[in-house]
Parts: C-alpha cells; structure tokens; sequence
C-alpha cells in the first residue's frame, strides 16, 4: 500500500458483526473491504469467515445452507467445511479421480472478543495487533448495540469518529451538549499500543449524559489502528464501556459498529430509553459524513489545524507508518508523542 492511500490497512482485524447476530448453526453474509463474505458460526459456537463465492460457478455460498458443520452451495450441493475445504460433489461417480482435498474456498481468520465477531484481512494474524481486549469485560455481548452505513472512505470516517471539534455543531441536544456551551479544554494524551490514549480525566462537566451515571466518573479515551474507539467510564467499581469500530465495506462505504456495555445493573432498565439517543447520536455522524461527501467529490484541498485536528494528523501517521513496516518487514514504531492538546468545543 503507497504512502497516504485512501484504502484500508491490511494486515488487520475488522469489526464484522455482533456475535448474536450469527446464532449456532447459522451463517450470514457480509462484504468487507470490497469482498464478500459468508460468517458462520458452527455447532460448537466456534466463528468462521469463508470468500462467499462458490470456487465451481461463483454462486455466493451463503444462498446455499448450513447444518453446523458444513455449508452446501445451493446449484450443485458441492459442501465445505468451517475451514473452506470441499468435503463432497454430489456428482460424482465411484472411479472418477477428482481430488477433492484440492478444492478449497478461501477462509479468513474470525474470532469472537467480548461478544463481537471480528474479521482479519491479510496473511499474517500472528504477527499483527490483536483484536483489542477491555479490562474488566467478559466474553458476554454488548448491553447495547447500534449501526449505521453511510457514504464515506474509511479515513474521513475515523477522523469524524475522533474529532473533538464537532461535539457541539453536530450533536447538539438537550440531553447531550448545546451550542452555547463550547468552553476550552485541555487532555492529556499519551501513545499507546497502534494508537493514542487520552489519559484518565473526568468527563467535561456539560455533558449531561454523564450526570445519570451517579458519583464521580472518570473517562479514559483510547484509538488504536485500524478504526477503533474505546471509552471507558469508570464509576466507582462499576464500568461503561463505548467500543466503536469503523468497517470499511466497500470503496467509499462506511459502517460504524457502536457496541455499550456496563457492569450497572440498574442501567439495564434504561435501555429503551438511552437507544433512541445513541440512534440519534449515531445518526447525527451519518448525516454530517454524508453531506461531507458533496463537496469532496469535488475534491478540495483540506486543511488540518492545531489541536482540534491534532488527532486526525496522528491517525494518518499511524496508518502510514502501519503500511510502511509491514512493506519493509520492519517493527511498528509509535510515531505519537505525549502531549496536553487544546480545544474549544
Ligand atoms: S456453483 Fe456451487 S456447487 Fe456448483
Ligand atoms: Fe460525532
């Protein structure tokens, strides 16, 4: 990959869908950085990701069906396994010498963290980061999951994801922040594994949102390559958790995948009532990205300013310095540097 390219980094892992939406048993099909894939989950619960092209006529395999253990395409009831390889043709005859062990559907590496089915797109999982672990969180899903698709290259959608700038243009509501309530604001940020942290703070005081989580919370910020947010709300011994990751799925298409979770029991009885704001919210990003996409088919120059923008410049150093060590076979190394930045918002 060149220097600044717009693609999506490989040699990684991708968000794919939330565990619950692929039970026991079943599969289902998604494209992902421009390829189609079918994601099941066989009868053991284990994940897998197979190319959703059948390797006879290119019928996509997850047209056909799925018993737990083997896929069959649904034009000649060729079947795979969870790993790709072909275990049967239907048409056949005894004596007839076609190996069969050579016949093989492509299969990615999917595992399953904290709930979630993630994807990896390269040749080298062993030696790639890993699909980012939240102390404090167990194998259980989100408390809380919402999507949204729009129009968008993978890097004006993280750069949106971790603007700190639009809060108060964008997300204005009674319930989250309002206009005239933009103030100055120092964070502390540090470099941390493939990406930056936004050092342990309390939460700006005109976030009400906040104020329905009782005692003091403290908020850490992290983003780590390829396109993932992690925000962690620390109330007392209690955790909130934002887990937001940005999937490329096809040129110039977007998905935010936004999974909550918490350890309060109590906020459970107030899920239909915070949805509709995390829907709002989400959909609020969508909308501005969408708009954005009418001026940069023109595409304009852009300008990136001090601090405000600080961490869009980080993300695009990481993301080149990514593809650069992998081209030359080289360590990753950090190019962020601690440093307070400064804001309006
Ligand atoms: S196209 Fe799949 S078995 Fe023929
Ligand atoms: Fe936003």
């Amino acid at each position: 990959m060149e220097a600044n390219s717009p693609a999506p980094l490989r040699e990684m892992w991708y968000f794919a869908l939330p565990g619950q939406a692929v039970p026991k048993g079943r599969m289902a099909a998604k494209t992902m950085l421009g390829e189609p894939l079918l994601i099941g989950r066989d009868a053991d619960g284990k994940p897998f990701a197979l190319r959703d092209i059948c390797p006879h006529r290119g019928i996509p395999l997850t047209a056909g069906t799925f018993d737990g253990r083997e896929v069959t395409c649904c034009y000649h009831g060729w079947r795979f396994n969870g790993q790709g390889q072909c275990t049967a043709i239907p048409s056949l005859v005894p004596g007839q010498d076609l190996d069969i062990a050579r016949i093989k559907v492509a299969s990615y590496p999917a595992v399953e963290v904290h709930g979630n089915i993630w994807v990896f797109f390269g040749e080298d999982p062993a030696n790639s980061p890993k699909v980012p672990e939240i102390p404090g969180l167990g194998p259980k899903g989100p408390n809380l999951f919402e999507r949204t698709t729009f129009r968008s290259n993978i890097d004006h959608a993280v750069v949106g994801l971790m603007d700190p700038a639009h809060g108060p243009f964008v997300h204005q509501s009674w319930w989250w922040r309002s206009g005239a309530s933009i103030h100055e604001k120092a964070k502390a940020f540090e470099p941390s594994p493939w990406g930056f942290t936004m050092v342990k703070h309390r939460p700006s005081s005109n976030s009400k949102a906040y104020k329905l989580l009782g005692g003091v919370p403290e908020t850490e910020i992290s983003f780590r390559l390829p396109s993932v947010r992690i925000e962690r709300v620390e109330v007392g011994r209690h955790l909130l958790c934002n887990l937001t990751a940005i999937t490329p799925l096809e040129e110039g298409v977007a998905e935010i995948n936004h999974s909550i979770y918490w350890t309060m029991p109590w906020l459970s009885l107030l899920k239909p009532v915070l949805r509709p704001y995390v829907r709002a919210f989400l959909r609020q990003d969508r909308d501005i990205m969408e708009r954005q996409q009418d001026g940069l088919r023109h595409d304009p120059p852009l300008m990136l300013i001090n601090d405000a923008d600080q961490q869009a410049k980080w993300y695009y150093r990481l993301k080149n310095e990514y593809a650069r060590a992998r081209t030359e076979g080289r360590d990753f190394v950090n190019p962020v540097k601690a440093r307070v930045l400064r804001w309006r918002s």
